[in-house]
């Protein structure tokens, strides 16, 4: 059962709702994706010719594409029906091997249930910039254990928990004095972290429906973690470019030199 029953039931319907748009600006890869979270995900999981894994709040199946390109055979799922639809019609026709599901992140037995008899345990679990999106962590944690083979990874990446996290923050650029010189600097400023709360965002400014976010503090996202057993045995903070390829808004000028996304990779020890 999650956390939020009533805004987990929402999130679904939101995600619905925005799934086109998603769709249409995600494509198979936006910028910040292609830029900064793919290329970490991907030296996070190593991936292996034929290993199987399982993507998990999937969106319209970029990653999972991409792992497919790269020789996996993947299961990826999603709450949303329409994104899953979406996801199916980007594939269809392409040799990716990846089969879709509907599940609710939220729903242990939904997840146990992406087991089928070809993939009965997984090499690895991703999960791309979803979880703060989800209303509750730990089915999806406690379905990991069982879901994967020993030894297993558990790549994934959030926005940043102390930098990018939730409405606890802004984000401002003030040009300053440097040696003489006048230099522009991005700003975080963060004035609440940690308190259990979640609000309404935006993932992709102008979406029709603003979404829940659940955000967590560093230690009670990684934290849900080790108590089931995992460790942590890889972690990333991207940066983005001080030059991306347009003009730089006050989220492109704060992130060149604070991190906006953790990326991490958990590990079930081989004897657990
Ligand atoms: C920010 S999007 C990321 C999508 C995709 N992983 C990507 O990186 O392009 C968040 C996704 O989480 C999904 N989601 C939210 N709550 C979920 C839940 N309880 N179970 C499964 N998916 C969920 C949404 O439907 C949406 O596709």
């Amino acid at each position: 059962m999650a956390d939020f029953p009533e805004l987990n039931r929402e999130t679904g319907e939101i995600w619905d709702r925005n799934a086109d748009y998603w769709d249409e600006r995600m494509g198979e890869g936006n910028f910040f994706q292609s830029t900064l979270i793919e290329p970490a995900q991907l030296r996070l999981l190593a991936l292996q010719p034929g290993e199987q894994v399982l993507d998990i709040a999937c969106g319209n199946g970029q990653f999972a594409r991409k792992m497919a390109s790269l020789g996996a055979r993947v299961v990826a799922s999603d709450v949303s029906q329409r994104m899953v639809e979406l996801a199916r019609s980007r594939t269809d026709g392409t040799d990716a091997d990846v089969e879709y599901h509907v599940a609710d992140a939220t729903d242990e037995t939904q997840l146990l249930a992406l087991a089928s008899e070809k993939s009965q345990k997984f090499d690895a679990v991703v999960c791309t910039m979803a979880l703060m999106d989800i209303a509750s962590i730990d089915p999806l944690i406690s379905a990991a254990i069982r879901l994967l083979k020993p030894g297993g990874r558990f790549v994934f990446s959030v926005m940043h928990p102390c930098f990018n996290s939730g409405d606890g923050l802004t984000r401002s650029v003030d040009r300053e004095e440097l040696d003489g010189q006048a230099v522009e600097r991005g700003y975080v400023k963060v004035f609440q972290y940690g308190k259990s709360h979640t609000h309404k965002g935006e993932a992709m400014l102008g979406q029709p429906v603003a979404q829940n976010y659940f955000p967590r503090s560093f230690s009670t996202l990684l934290g849900a973690f080790f108590q089931r057993g995992f460790v942590i045995d890889g972690m990333e903070e991207p940066l983005l470019p001080e030059k991306p390829p347009f003009e730089r808004s006050h989220f492109e000028a704060a992130y060149a030199n604070i991190p906006p996304a953790l990326v991490a990779r958990m590990r079930l020890p081989s004897g657990a």
